[in-house]
């Protein structure tokens, strides 16, 4: 499968040695109008890239925004399966993202090949894939479903139709439990949501009584069991300004932290520790992308993501799928 193609030149213009006194933000501001550029982040992105991007969210809410932004040029602040996702949506715009190694270990737990061979033994089930997945993954899916929609997709499901889903097992065991569907897992999981660690998180809970504990669906199910709420980072930043609650310990990437403390400044938020040394959790890879980076890729338009256009088709059905779906049950 043709990918993502320019590695070359992202090595090569990264050596370009920025200017220490160059205004970043007003160079970026600059490149935006330039070029008819729209930058787009998740959630789990550095405070300073949240700050500038024009529309921030989760995946859902980004994949829906790049399917209908008028820009020419995407600048995608989130991780590689993210803006493959974004040129599947929008293939006749340029999309360029700030750091090609920029990966996910849950999309990277389920190789295609694999998979395929996976599929073989379950010839007449049907396949929902987390939209944590490469786009090689998406053309072997029936329907995506993201962390916001994923109960909505598999409830959209004949009951007499067998399912499997990929790639995240926890995620999976959650919406077996949520619908009562049976499906066969794959065995995936995000190196992010499975090292929070329940006993210290019981620890932080007896010392702050008052707090309620919130978590993504992709941790385990020993921590999801200590939840109050369970869901996706726009549906936990939703939580945090409806509950009467003033304070919030949250397991997710800490990087979420940022949007709750701006929505609601009079509470408290308390990042879920990890099972190592840490106090709060970092996906490494959305941490590679930086105001420098974004910068250099929005001035070079490089790296670009380049799909060829039979992989483009073949993953958008699923993509078209999950998000009629979504339209339907008023999902954003
Ligand atoms: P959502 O923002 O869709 O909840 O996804 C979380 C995540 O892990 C993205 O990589
Ligand atoms: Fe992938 Fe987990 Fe990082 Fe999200 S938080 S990009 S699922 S490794």
């Amino acid at each position: 499968m043709q990918s993502i193609i320019t590695d070359d030149l992202r090595l090569g213009y990264l050596d370009i040695e920025i200017d220490p006194t160059l205004d970043l933000v007003a160079e970026i501001n600059k490149l935006k109008k330039e070029k008819n550029a729209v930058i787009l982040a998740h959630y789990y992105q550095e405070s300073d890239i949240q700050d500038i991007a024009d529309f921030v969210g989760d995946s859902l809410q980004l994949s829906q925004e790049a399917a209908r932004t008028p820009a020419d040029m995407i600048a995608f602040a989130g991780v590689h399966f993210m803006a493959e996702t974004a040129k599947i949506l929008s293939p006749e715009k340029k999309v360029v993202l700030p750091d090609l190694k920029a990966g996910c270990s849950l999309s990277d737990s389920c190789p295609a090949p694999l998979f395929a061979k996976f599929k073989e033994k379950y010839p007449d089930h049907i396949v929902v894939s987390y939209v944590n997945c490469t786009a090689e993954l998406k053309t072997l899916t029936d329907i995506c479903c993201t962390s916001s929609n994923a109960v909505h997709i598999i409830n959209s499901i004949p009951l007499d139709r067998k399912i499997i889903f990929a790639p995240d097992k926890n995620l999976g065991a959650y919406l077996i439990k949520k619908t009562g569907r049976d499906m066969v897992l794959w065995n995936g999981a995000c190196m992010v949501h499975e090292i929070f660690s329940r006993e210290k998180i019981t620890k932080l809970k007896h010392q702050n009584p008052e707090a309620k504990i919130i978590a993504h669906p992709e941790c385990e199910e020993p921590v999801l069991a200590l939840a109050d709420y369970i869901g996706s980072t726009s549906g936990l930043l939703k939580f945090i300004q409806t509950d009467a609650a003033s304070s919030f310990i949250v397991a997710t990437e800490a990087g979420i932290l940022h949007q709750m403390a701006k929505v609601c400044p009079e509470k408290t938020f308390i990042p879920a520790p990890p099972n190592n040394m840490c106090a709060c959790n970092e996906c490494p890879h959305m941490k590679r992308n930086t105001l420098e980076k974004l910068y250099l890729c929005m001035k070079y338009e490089q790296p670009e993501v380049i799909l060829s256009p039979q992989v483009i088709r073949d993953a958008r059905a699923s993509i078209d799928r999950m998000l009629e779906i979504s339209e339907r049950a008023g999902l954003k």
